[in-house]
């Protein structure tokens, strides 16, 4: 068996299809399901989602395309990509705090995801039926993930079909899981979107959702947002540069970076089309939003129980639901874990079966606290971390924080370290338009660092205080 550059380690996409649509996996997962809705109901609905769609559209895009090349150029991984393009300089550190945020992320995401695995089993057994009111959903949300034994064990389950599809490799495992189940959840979540807004009272959630209220537009949402977009589109530590790597010289990378993202925000644009009306239904009320984890929890099995045909319509539906959010959130989680993977095995010259074992392994142990985290052992309940519990800070410090600063990094990278030239060079394989290029130069030298610098900087409070020396 060979390793670096051999055929099991650097394997490529069949096909542009292909490749975009695992990296629409990639990016399609809990991420546009649960968190997006979650982050849209903290940070004040609508205005929210402006600010999201403008981050994805101004700094989410030029970074995917900047991922894209470093990785298509130098066909390596996060560390042995930075490692090329600039020897004996610290920037394989960019690389490396990509490989730990990934397990970092992976940790807690693999836990969410084994709630969805229990909500699936519930479904099918009937287990969620007769779950009518938001206050009977919440109730029964927190009555689940309270079992905290049961949280890990779903968390381990998760995290070994994880590992089995990375061992697939490339082809035979990323590529065919997300062919056939994207497309299947696309359909599923517009037959809801239609159901859900055609319920009784759907309008105010519609409102909420659709209507900002800018007097609700602060620092802490703008950083949301652009932390959010981040995460969704699984920039900001190496995935897309480890995707690229395995994508051959002749594709459009703008156009491919352009279609992963028009489709993953409209599944998040969707995903909100379906709670936010449905919450407003079920009676709750929107100011004050069950905050956090459980949204989708709390509202989706309220809409399944009010379906036609009672019982079935909602054990159907709501079976064929928690089947295609496990197989979205297992698409991210092999991405997450590919980039582990890819540098074990590229620098670390590790087979790629046991570069899976062990970083799954750690990641499966890493997320534990956060298993328990929603009950079990309190120091993890509790707001002992960085005034969160073990799992919200998690996701705060690896999800939001550290993607955004990593995602800075590597504008600057490519902006000015590498610089345009090169990268413009890869681009140009397969890209056609001089324009677009340009202004893609543009945004990743200036917009984008600017943009994020000054955002990271407000949310953290370093604005806050020198504008506190100028009142009024
Ligand atoms: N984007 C995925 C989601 O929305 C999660 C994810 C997968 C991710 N790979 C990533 C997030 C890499 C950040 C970086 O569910």
């Amino acid at each position: 068996m060979q390793h670096d550059g051999g055929t099991q380690a650097r394997g490529e996409w069949r096909s542009r299809v292909g490749f975009v649509l695992a990296a629409a996996g990639s990016a399609i997962g809990l991420g546009n399901i649960w968190r997006f809705p979650g982050e849209t109901a903290e940070n004040g609905g609508a205005a929210f989602l402006v600010v999201y769609l403008a981050a994805v559209l101004l700094v989410g895009l030029p970074v995917m395309v900047a991922e894209l090349s470093i990785g298509r150029r130098t066909r390596r991984n996060p560390v042995g990509a930075f490692l090329v393009l600039k020897e004996r300089t610290p920037w394989w550190l960019l690389g490396g705090l990509g490989v730990v945020t990934g397990v970092a992320i992976l940790s807690f995401y693999s836990v969410v995801a084994g709630w969805t695995l229990r909500y699936l089993f519930k479904a099918i057994s009937g287990g969620l039926t007769g779950v009518d009111t938001a206050e009977q959903a919440t109730a029964h949300f927190n009555d689940a993930v309270a079992n905290g034994p049961m949280n890990t064990v779903m968390h381990g389950l998760f995290m070994i079909m994880t590992v089995l599809i990375v061992f697939g490799g490339v082809k035979k495992g990323i590529e065919l899981a997300s062919r056939i189940m994207m497309p299947l959840l696309l359909v599923l979540l517009v037959g809801l979107v239609l159901f859900s807004v055609s319920l009784p009272g759907a309008e105010a959630g519609l409102k909420f959702y659709l209507q900002p209220d800018w007097s609700q537009l602060t620092p802490k949402v703008i950083i949301a947002a652009v932390g959010q977009a981040f995460f969704s589109l699984s920039l900001g530590m190496g995935a897309m540069i480890t995707y690229g790597s395995y994508l051959a010289r002749k594709e459009n990378l703008v156009s491919s970076g352009v279609l992963v993202a028009v489709m993953d925000t409209g599944i998040a644009v969707l995903a909100g089309l379906v709670i936010f009306p449905a919450l407003a239904a079920a009676g709750a009320n929107l100011e004050t939003l069950p905050k956090g984890a459980g949204l989708i929890f709390t509202v989706l099995p309220t809409i399944f129980s009010s379906m036609p045909m009672e019982p079935w319509g909602g054990i159907i539906f709501g079976t064929l639901f928690f089947l295609l959010l496990s197989v979205a959130a297992l698409t991210s989680t092999i991405s997450l874990l590919e980039v582990g993977v890819a540098w074990a095995v590229d620098e670390l010259h590790m087979s790629r079966h046991k570069a899976a074992i062990l970083l799954g392994l750690a990641a499966f142990i890493l997320g534990i606290p956060s298993a328990l985290a929603t009950g079990g052992w309190q120091v993890f309940t509790q707001a002992h971390w960085l005034g969160m519990d073990f799992m919200t800070a998690m996701s705060t410090v690896f999800g939001t924080y550290s993607l955004t600063i990593g995602a800075l990094l590597i504008c600057i990278f490519v902006g000015w370290v590498w610089g345009v030239k090169p990268a413009l060079a890869e681009l140009r394989d397969g890209c056609s338009s001089e324009g677009i290029m340009r202004l893609w130069s543009i945004l990743v030298r200036f917009v984008c660092p600017l943009a994020i610098a000054v955002i990271l900087a407000q949310s953290m409070g370093l604005l806050d205080r020198l504008a506190g020396l100028f009142p009024g």
